[in-house]
């Protein structure tokens, strides 16, 4: 039983948070070893930095005004600092030696998509029906099977997500991964606090308002659940980081690893030419000669409407948040810095008032601070960037369908364009009534669709190539 000198009940009081004790003698024996447990892993000094917004805060205004575009490989490069032919075979070569694993982060849940189970599981394929996680998980094995190795899939949960992604997966058996292939682990979480006072909210009498502590959570749970000690000791020495909600990412792609290896990068971001100047997506930027991101809502319009003479953007390159990510550094970074900076987003939080009832807030009532992975950017000294083809690599389910962008029906036509383009190539005639999916496991590239296809052929119905 805790009384009044309790360190933790203490340690509160000193940084004003004493309302978490406030409901602490009517609850249960379990139900405060919960709380307890909760208030353990709070870093007070830590959260009455953030609210007063010290040091830990970046001023992205001001970081927006030095802003240059990257140093990059452009699709358009006559002569470009490796070939491709190059970065291919060196890919190739690390997947091949079993260096290589793919990261997919997996933490959200489909909020904005109105699906409340792990977005993962949301099911996209336009002909077979089949989930997001599924179509990764087929990407990697199609890439195993042509290198002939076996290469993890490291997937990233949050506690939303952890239980019922673990259950998806046992129920569909990994979804053809095997068990030293396929390993989920789950990133930390951070509590919000009232927008006005600073206080940590509670959702319950018994339990605080915790909220994932974002992407760049990873960095820390991959090390403190020796993810990266059992990823080194397999051999592994990059990562293929990508986000769930994009089926149209090539696992573990070994041009982007190639470019990675023959640039001695630390850390490499694949980006795409933005449509527009607000496009929703993150911009990789160089300033001061490093690498960083500035995340769209961060970036003021005026300096987003830079433009050349000819038109073109001068803040062009949009993170699709594909990266290749070195263990080693990944380690230095989790070990050696003070961790990645925190951002703040006003949201509405549901908690518990002082009399003990649980209040629905209509409007943002609460600040949530959370780690973005691309915030690494700058930590490395070697980065470099390459441009991807948009209508072969980003496709994000983000939006409910209505949406003017990024909605599930959005990402089924780009995936049926893209297997309708590489039909095309092998001399398939595709009707513009026929829906046309191709498994990543039946092939990966226009290439192996060339080899599999031997002769002209035409579709007429929806056809599903697996
Ligand atoms: C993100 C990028 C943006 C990029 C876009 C491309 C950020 C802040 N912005 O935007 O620069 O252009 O993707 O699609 O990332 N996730 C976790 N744990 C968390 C939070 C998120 O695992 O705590 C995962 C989600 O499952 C999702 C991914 O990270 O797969 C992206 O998160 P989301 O919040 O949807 O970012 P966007 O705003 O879409």
């Amino acid at each position: 039983m805790l009384n009044a000198s309790d360190p933790w009940m203490e340690k509160a009081r000193q940084y004003g948070q004493e309302q978490l004790f406030q409901f602490w003698d009517r609850l249960s024996a379990g139900e405060q070893d919960n709380l307890l447990a909760q208030i353990a892993t709070i870093d007070f000094e830590q959260m009455h930095r953030l609210f007063h917004k010290s040091t830990d805060e970046v001023d992205w205004h001001s970081l927006a005004e030095k802003a240059e575009p990257p140093q990059a490989i452009r699709l358009s490069d006559a002569a470009p600092p490796f070939t491709a032919e190059a970065a291919m075979e060196c890919g190739e070569q690390a997947i091949r030696a079993g260096k290589v694993a793919m990261i997919l982060v997996a933490g959200g849940q489909g909020t904005r998509l109105g699906f409340d189970q792990p977005k993962g599981t949301f099911r996209i394929g336009p002909v077979s029906n089949r989930s997001l996680f599924a179509m990764h998980a087929d990407s990697i094995r199609g890439t195993s099977r042509r290198y002939g190795v076996s290469i993890p899939m490291y997937v990233m949960t949050s506690p939303a997500t952890d239980l019922a992604t673990r259950e998806y997966f046992e129920e569909h058996r990994n979804l053809g991964l095997g068990n030293d292939e396929l390993h989920v682990f789950c990133q930390g979480t951070m509590p919000a606090v009232d927008a006005t006072t600073g206080a940590i909210l509670m959702e319950s009498t018994s339990s605080l308002a915790l909220s994932p502590d974002g992407h760049g959570g990873i960095v820390a749970a991959l090390h403190q659940q020796k993810v990266l000690e059992s990823a080194r000791q397999r051999g592994i020495e990059h990562f293929f980081y990508a986000q769930v909600d994009n089926p149209l990412v090539r696992a573990c792609d070994p041009l982007l690893i190639g470019y990675h290896l023959l640039a001695q990068s630390q850390m490499t971001t694949q980006v795409v030419s933005k449509r527009f100047a607000t496009e929703k997506v993150g911009n990789v930027v160089a300033i001061h000669g490093r690498s960083h991101i500035i995340e769209y809502s961060d970036l003021p319009e005026a300096i987003a409407n830079q433009a050349h003479s000819d038109g073109s953007l001068k803040l062009w390159a949009g993170n699709i948040a594909i990266h290749v990510l070195d263990l080693n550094f990944l380690e230095s970074a989790a070990t050696q810095n003070n961790g990645l900076p925190f951002h703040r987003a006003l949201k509405s939080v549901p908690f518990v008032d002082a009399a003990g009832s649980l209040v629905k807030p209509s409007s943002p009532n609460a600040i949530k601070f959370e780690r973005f992975v691309f915030d690494l950017l700058p930590l490395a000294d070697r980065t470099i960037v390459v441009e991807g083809d948009a209508k072969e690599v980003f496709a994000p389910v983000k939006n409910a369908d209505g949406a003017a962008t990024d909605t599930p029906t959005h990402c089924r036509l780009a995936l049926i364009a893209q297997h309708k383009r590489w039909l095309e190539k092998a001399g398939v005639s595709v009707s513009d009534l026929a829906k046309v999916e191709i498994n990543p496991y039946w092939a990966l590239d226009a290439n192996e669709v060339q080899q599999k296809i031997q002769k002209p052929a035409e579709i007429l119905v929806d056809t599903y190539f697996a």
